[in-house]
């Protein structure tokens, strides 16, 4: 089934009160996440590898801090968006965009890797994004007019992109972005699937890709 599909918005957050990108830098070990190509640079990434750098296997050790943080934004930020208890990814998805490189191998929509109807996306640079270093996102399905949002730290950009059509462009700024996204699911939506991800190979369900807010603290 196929839902009412959510407007592509910005949101603001309290990046005092939820220092996600302070925590990431710190993880990383950088001064400044938008020169980390200085510290380790790459050839154009694909699909298969865009995952795989040295930086994306330092955040995916970050530490409990970050977790806490990352739920206490769900709670106070993104479920008072949707008025429900939300089945949430638990784990974000990290990405790095490297100057005259990309961050995700290909222009996709979420549903041709197995994502279900009902989950919204949610996208968090860590460093301002703009032009050819964010994500481009077409502005109705099927429309393919792909163009890029301009987001800034403290900022989640919400869209759908279980069906809109976005990925990323050849960086040619001088600035490498950070970011993480994830997805959420009104908890009224939510149908456990075993379909896995791509990545990871976790079940779409909570206790594998999931989890439940009102059931996590
Ligand atoms: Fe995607």
């Amino acid at each position: 089934m196929k839902l009412d599909p959510v407007e592509t918005a910005l949101v603001d957050y309290d990046l005092e009160r939820y220092p996600l990108a302070d925590l990431v830098r710190e993880q990383l070990g950088v001064p400044q996440l938008d020169e980390i190509h200085t510290t380790a640079d790459y050839p154009l990434l694909t699909r298969e590898n865009d995952q795989k750098t040295v930086f994306h296997e330092r955040f995916y050790s970050i530490g409990d801090e970050f977790f806490r943080v990352y739920h206490r934004l769900l709670v106070d930020v993104v479920q008072p968006l949707f008025g429900e208890n939300l089945i949430y990814q638990r784990i974000p998805t990290f990405r790095v965009h490297l100057p005259n490189n990309v961050a995700v191998g290909e222009i996709h929509r979420d549903r041709d890797y197995s994502h279900g109807q009902g989950e919204v996306n949610l996208w968090l640079p860590f460093t301002r994004a703009w032009d050819s270093n964010t994500v481009w996102i077409e502005s109705a399905e099927g429309s393919g007019d792909l163009r890029p949002y301009a987001c800034d730290v403290g900022q989640i950009l919400m869209f759908d992109g279980v069906n809109l059509l976005h990925g990323n462009v050849r960086n040619e700024t001088d600035k490498t972005r950070v970011s993480v996204d994830f997805r959420v699911i009104r908890a009224s939506q939510y149908v456990a699937r075993h379909a896995t991800t791509i990545n990871s190979k976790l079940e779409f369900a909570v206790g594998g890709y999931f989890a439940d807010l009102a059931a996590t603290t």
